[in-house]
């Protein structure tokens, strides 16, 4: 039997402001096995964000349990480090280089710049950035921008990736070749993905299956397999079969259909 990735149980979190008692999550359970591809929808203040800052390790749930790989489960401090992950903000530094931002990961686990730099760059043409390795964030277009924070979190050398509305900026034809060179990246080398967006068809062309997550405080509200075959291509989304299923996963989110 296979051991799940990520399992979430039962999982709620309640945020204490000055004058505010926000409910973010409740009873979330979410079984996630290695090497799927899942992508992670929801209304805006849903908790989408909130999930992957827990599956971090940046906060503790009130209640219920996240283990990964079986064996850490319990606080947080557990979970810190074992997680790629890409914030929503690409927060990329501006006072560095491509290459240089791409190497913090490396930095901070304790390995010397230039073994870094050298690691980093045998990565760069994957990334479609190997003529910009000393560019500065300023300088490159919005999809070089999130391939460069890509990179950044695929040198965390992790397993599992949490990406949190990587291609939300960008336009139509840039997100759909972005979409591909992610696939082909998993495809490569299999991470188990978190994918979170805000784009419905987004979410049903990358992902084996799509979680929705409904409005505050978020649950899970219905998950859906998507049996696609693979690779794909974009001129599936004039697939009825394709069409289908993006009106159940609008139906879900509570967007009326006609
Ligand atoms: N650190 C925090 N302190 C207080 N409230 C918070 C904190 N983080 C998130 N929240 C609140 O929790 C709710 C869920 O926020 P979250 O960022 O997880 O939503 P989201 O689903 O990612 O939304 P979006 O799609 O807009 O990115 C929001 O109401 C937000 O204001
Ligand atoms: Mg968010």
């Amino acid at each position: 039997m296979t051991i799940p990735k990520i399992e979430i149980r039962n999982v709620s979190k309640t945020f204490h402001a000055e004058t505010r008692v926000v409910k973010a999550l409740e009873d979330v359970s979410l079984t996630i096995m290695p090497g799927e591809f899942i992508t992670l929808i929801g209304p805006s203040g849903s908790g989408k964000s909130t999930l992957f800052n827990l599956l971090v390790g940046l906060l503790d749930p009130d209640t219920g349990e996240i283990c990964i790989d079986s064996e850490v489960c319990g606080d947080s401090a557990q979970r810190v480090g074992r997680v790629g992950y890409m914030p929503q903000r690409d927060l990329l530094m501006p006072w560095r280089s491509v290459l240089d931002n791409a190497i913090v990961p490396l930095e901070l686990r304790g390995v010397p710049r230039g073994q870094a730099r050298e690691r980093a760059r045998e990565m760069l043409p994957l990334f479609g950035l190997e003529e910009f390795a000393g560019a500065y964030p300023s300088e490159l277009s919005g999809g070089m921008r999130q391939r460069a924070a890509l990179l950044r979190t695929m040198l965390t050398e992790r397993d599992i990736l949490l990406l949190d509305e990587p291609f939300g900026a960008l336009d139509a034809l840039t997100r759909r070749e972005m979409e591909d060179w992610l696939l082909g990246i998993w495809r490569e080398f299999r991470q188990t993905v978190l994918f979170i967006t805000h784009d419905v068809e987004e979410a049903l062309y990358l992902a084996d299956r799509v979680v929705v997550l409904s409005a505050r405080p978020g649950r899970v509200k219905r998950i859906l397999k998507v049996d696609f075959p693979r690779p794909r291509r974009h001129s599936i989304l004039a697939d009825p079969a394709f069409a289908r299923q993006v009106a159940e996963l609008l139906e879900a989110l509570g967007v009326p259909v006609d």
